[in-house]
Parts: structure tokens; sequence; C-alpha cells
């Protein structure tokens, strides 16, 4: 019954639409569930059945699973299989063709569309509560506010009317210069300022490049744990995801499946995130041979390099890149402030005109007079100050963080370690595979504290288990205080663990 409503499903999608196979079972599958044909919490049939059924391979079927897994349409449960999740609603047509979700007799108004309903059923804002470890959270009350103030108000005197117009060149022409001075000199990006577009930040510049790269279908490798705005940057676009394991030495581009060649592949090579691993130079190599190999543009997020505390600098990416086919991007979110709205992508030579245009069509950029008052604040060395006394203060909390968490890395039973503690804003305690790290940051919560479950950040994999504790955003007394009641939760946990 269901593989004739799959099969029917993907007749009709084959017919209209060059889309690959895993992607017509995707779809078909997902209306399956949406038309209520698999209902919330019903098991599916195995991977080998259903290849079995459809007459596919069994990779094709894996795919279309995989897929549906990581935007939140299924979910595994050990030993047992893959069931709907709880949270998919149910739309069934009505009496009058019209489609109802759930129970309900009429059309609710307001029903976000399937792609809404994959977007908002993953990792929503109502779970980023800024408490103490919140991770990712920069401290803005050490922000120069009343210099910015001043440099702002002197920018709007000065501002003549081109400046309050959209701009269609890439950004406040001295800001770009500044940013590409900067990246040159501590990044080891090769770039001249023309390939610098100022976008509203990181998110931005990845809706261009999923936009601009790549087609509705088309294959995206995220790194697996991601980061969340990546992927959902990337399902907006209506890409496929296709994660890829990390390990301590970053992404490991032989893991992606040649059967699912990239378009794109996303990247944060200085820092993973949340797991901080640094991508080793042979991973870098290896990942740039690999995407010459596919055709593969990459997407390099280096979100908070500003922040090395200790170890060589790591250089960018895109340094080690000879044909072009690395966009690098950053943002002013972590040592200015995330409402400031400003970051950067750096695009190669060939693809600097159409971007520049699309930027324009589809975003309409302006903020000419904060992008101007920016551009002073740098040459003036207004950031490189911040940054300074930033880092220090972070590398304060930093050690202070580790001094608390100290007694749970001793315990020899269950060999939990810290990694990605030597960049950034947050770092990352690994925990046994059997850990339940959701329940743990939920018990945390109780406490008045923010930690984030590794596993929550997991596209595919269940065998990593953490937590991700951010050292950024509490001042050091805080972390003082709360330290040992973090470390103490922590504890208990692994004491539970081992009895
Ligand atoms: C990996 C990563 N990239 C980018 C960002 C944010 O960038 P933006 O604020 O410019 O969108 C974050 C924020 O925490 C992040 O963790």
């Amino acid at each position: 019954m269901l593989s004739e409503f799959l099969l029917s499903e993907m007749n009709r999608l084959g017919a209209n639409d060059a889309l690959p196979l895993h992607r017509q079972l995707y779809e078909a599958l997902r209306r399956a569930m949406l038309d209520g044909k698999l209902g919330a919490g019903e098991r599916l049939p195995s991977s080998r059945d259903l290849a079995q059924d459809l007459q596919l391979s069994r990779n094709t079927v894996v795919a279309a699973i995989n897929q549906l897994s990581v935007e939140g349409y299924l979910a595994s449960r050990v030993g047992s299989g893959t069931y709907v999740n709880d949270s998919v609603p149910r739309i069934s047509p009505g009496r009058n063709g019209q489609r109802t979700a759930g129970w309900a007799s009429a059309v609710p108004p307001g029903r976000l569309s399937a792609r809404g309903l994959a977007l908002t059923s993953r990792f929503c804002a109502t779970d980023l509560e800024v408490q103490p470890f919140t991770p990712g959270i920069a401290d803005f009350s050490a922000f120069p506010l009343t210099l910015w103030q001043r440099l702002q108000n002197k920018h709007w005197r000065m501002t003549y009317p081109d400046m309050l117009d959209y701009n269609t060149s890439g950004g406040y022409a001295p800001l770009r210069r500044a940013i590409a001075d900067y990246l040159r000199v501590f990044r080891s990006v090769h770039l001249e300022a023309d390939q610098v577009i100022v976008t509203t930040g990181t998110q931005q510049s990845l809706e261009l490049c999923a936009r601009l790269l790549a087609d509705h279908g088309d294959t995206v490798w995220v790194e697996d744990p991601a980061y969340w705005g990546a992927a959902k940057a990337f399902m907006a676009s209506g890409l496929a995801i296709h994660p890829v394991p990390v390990d301590d030495q970053g992404i490991c581009p032989d893991m992606g499946d040649d059967t699912y060649p990239p378009k794109l592949i996303y990247v944060t090579p200085s820092h993973q995130y949340p797991t901080g691993a640094v991508m080793s130079l042979p991973r870098r190599h290896q990942l740039l041979a690999n995407a010459r190999r596919h055709g593969a543009w990459v997407l390099e997020d280096d979100y908070d390099s500003e922040y090395r505390f200790s170890g060589p600098p790591i250089s960018s990416l895109e340094g080690l890149d000879t044909d072009g086919r690395v966009l690098y991007m950053g943002t002013f979110s972590k040592v200015m402030y995330p409402g400031l709205k400003l970051g950067y992508l750096v695009v190669p030579k060939t693809l600097v005109d159409a971007f520049k245009q699309a930027h324009y069509d589809l975003n309409r950029p302006g903020q000419m007079p904060v992008q101007a008052a920016l551009a002073e604040f740098i040459e003036m060395g207004h950031f490189a100050s911040a940054l300074r006394r930033a880092r220090q203060n972070y590398a304060e909390r930093r050690q202070c963080l580790l001094e608390a968490l100290k007694p749970v890395l001793s315990d020899a039973r269950v060999g939990p370690s810290i990694s990605g503690a030597e960049q950034g804003l947050h770092l990352c305690l690994r925990l046994p595979a059997h850990t339940d790290d959701k329940a743990l940051a939920q018990r945390i919560a109780q406490q008045g504290l923010t930690v984030r479950a590794l596993s929550a950040y997991c596209l595919q994999r269940s065998d990593l288990k953490g937590l991700v504790i951010g050292y950024g955003y509490a001042p050091l007394a805080d972390i003082r205080r709360c330290g040992p009641l973090l470390a103490a939760a922590v504890q208990r946990e692994l004491d539970a663990a081992a009895a």
C-alpha cells in the first residue's frame, strides 16, 4: 500500500522533473507523511525492504531517509528502526478536496509549507536562551560603545544622499579595503578588495552562495556535527544535505559518498563548529582535491578565528586554494556585536560581478553610514584594540572554566576529554557515547546555566555525546561561581554511568 503510493508519486515526479531518484523518493516519503499515509510515531519499513519493494538501490533509499532525518521528519531509535517524528503534522485531504491539518475540519490560517516545517522542526530560537555558558555568545559589555556612538554620529552628520541609497558595488569601498588588508595579513587569504562583498552576516553570505552556485535538489556536503545556521540556509535553498563525519582532524572528505557528488562543501576548518577540531594540513589538501574531482565549490566559514589562545595561528583554507574554488566568509558578530549585522564574503575574481549583481537584486544592500563608521573604526586601530582587550578577557574566562572542569577530566573511568579550547568562544567537553547529553543539558539548565548537548548538533550520527560550553558571555566572577556547579552536574552523570 505504502510502496504503491511511493511508486506513483515517484512516477509523477520523475515524469515532470529531472530530479535524481533519491530526491524523488524523499519527496514521495515526505508527501506520505504530510498526507497521513505514514502517521506520526509510525515505523518506516527497513531500507532493505523499501529498496526491494521499490526496485531501488539501498543507497538511494538510505540517502532519502537520511535527508528526512536531517530535516527532522524521521528519527532513528537504536535497535528498533526509523519512525515518523511526533512533530510532523498530518495534512490530509478535507471533505471538499482541500487539505486540512490533523483532524481539524477547516484549513487553518497561516499553515507552514513543507519547507517551513522542516526549517522549524529542529533547533529553533526558543532554544537560544542566553545565560552563563551559552556557546557562541560574546560579551558586549566590554565593547567601546561611547566611541562607536561618536563615530556613528560623525558619519551620519557627513552623510550625502548617495549614502542613503541601496548599494550596488558590494559595500562601502574603504570598508572592503580594510577587510581585505586584515584578511591578507592575519588570515593568509589571497584577495584584492574588489573580491570582498559586504553582507549582513554569515547567514546572508551562505544564502548567496547556495542560490548562485547550486540548483534546487543539488547536494551540499555538510560537516556532521554541524552549525545549524548553515544547514538551515541550505535547506531553505532546497539543497539536499549530505552529512560528512568530522573527527579530531576536521571533516573526513573521503567519507563523503561519491554517489551524491557535492555542488558545495561547507566547512569550518579553523575551529570546527561545534567540536572545535582544527582541520589538519593533509585533510585540507584532501578536501581541496576532493572538491576539484567533483567540480565543487568549498564554503569556508571562518567565524571565530580572531580569538586564538594557544598554539600556532591557523591560516585559512582559502590560502591553500590554487584554482579559485574556495569562497571565504567571516563576520563582525563576535568582535563587534551580532546586532550590527555585518559580515563579508570573499569570492573568486570570476564570480565578483555575478555576486554583486545578485546581492543587489536579492538583498538590496545598504547601511552605508554604518559601514563608513566601521571602516574608520578599523582604520584608526580601534578594532585591533577592542580585539586585544576581548582576547585577554576571554583567555581568562576560558582558563577559569578549564580549571573548574579539571576534576571531571581526571575521572579515569570513562575518560572525558576537551576539544577545541584553543580558539573561539566555546569548548567541547566530550562524554562517553552512552551518556544522555540532552537530559544532562536540561538538568544543568535547571540551575540557570545553558550548555548545549553535542548530539543536538549531529545530523545523522549517534556516536557523539558531550556538552558544548561557552565562556564568552559570562563575566569571570560568574564563571568562578558557576563552573563548579557545572562540573558537579557532569560528575553526577559520570558517576551514574559508571555505577
Ligand atoms: C559556525 C558559525 N558561523 C557563523 C556564525 C554567525 O555568523 P553571523 O552572525 O554573521 O550570521 C556563528 C554564530 O555563532 C557560527 O557559530
